[in-house]
């Protein structure tokens, strides 16, 4: 049985969809079988950000109507076959889209997935509300800025108080230089002072900035730090016991979320 990760944020533009792909893409190199469900109905991006655009036929409304299989409308990733896209439907509205639909299309994701990443639209809005009761976890997504720190706080608050989800923190766009300097606060320290367990960081980085205009995930970009952060992640998710780098202080062991 597959588990469902939700990828969340309090705000928006954290890296929400930086992290889904990529992670996606690490866990299915893994060997892994992984269906990343682009759950940003309306405004779905996954297909342009892993270069798959012209290859989307089906998307989860056509499941969700009939008009398809889950199987067919999970497109492969033309460069790794055990992962596999389900594209949100572009000309929708959450509101279009049944809970109760939706639960049953992610329990019979479960049957042939390993991971199931739920990309989600930012805040503790109707899309949210559309796929959390399907999710086994949620990954909270923030940057290390107290904006964005407040925002991930409330949203884990009402996962757990809501659905009894427990989240788990990753933080973008982490900066050594600004750490260095005190300007920044340590990743080990934020989760500690937010309460959840510290999954990773990934560095901030130009370079995944040009991946995606290039339409490329974080793990094929040119920067190597980010690379090689996407999968520790990966490699944590699966289970695995991974060191965090020393300058993020982590004093607790990693707890595998
Ligand atoms: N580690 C990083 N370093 C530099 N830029 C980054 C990093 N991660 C994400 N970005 C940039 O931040 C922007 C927003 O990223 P992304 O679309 O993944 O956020 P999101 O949380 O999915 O946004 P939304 O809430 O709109 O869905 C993108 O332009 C991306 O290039
Ligand atoms: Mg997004």
């Amino acid at each position: 049985m597959g588990r469902a990760y939700l990828i969340v944020s309090g705000k928006g533009g954290t890296g929400k969809t930086t992290v889904s792909t990529s992670l996606a893409l690490a866990l299915a190199r893994m060997g892994r079988q992984v269906l990343l469900f682009d759950g940003d109905v309306g405004l779905r991006c996954c297909d342009l950000l892993m270069g798959m655009e012209d290859l989307i036929v089906y998307d989860a409304g056509d499941v969700l109507e009939w008009r398809c299989t889950l199987e067919e409308a999970a497109t492969p990733h033309p460069q790794c076959q055990t992962l596999r896209l389900l594209s949100a439907p572009q000309m929708a509205s959450p509101g279009d889209m049944s809970k109760k639909a939706i639960a049953s299309l992610i329990a019979e994701a479960r049957q042939s997935y390993d991971d199931i990443l739920i990309d989600c639209p930012a805040g503790i809005g109707r899309g949210l509300k559309n796929v959390w009761q399907a999710a086994d976890e949620a990954i909270l997504v923030a940057t290390p800025d107290d904006a964005s720190l407040r925002a991930a706080e409330r949203v884990s608050s009402l996962l757990f108080e809501r659905r009894q989800l427990h989240a788990g923190l990753i933080l973008n766009r982490v900066d050594r230089f600004l750490i260095g300097v005190k300007e920044e606060k340590r990743p080990g320290d934020i989760a500690a002072a937010l309460d959840l367990p510290l999954i990773g960081g990934i560095p901030e980085s130009y370079d995944v900035y040009r991946g995606i205009l290039m339409h490329k995930t974080a793990l094929e970009c040119d920067a190597a730090n980010v690379r090689r952060a996407v999968t520790r992640i990966a490699r944590r998710l699966a289970g695995q016991n991974v060191r965090f780098p020393r300058f993020y202080h982590v004093i607790a062991p990693p707890t595998n979320s």
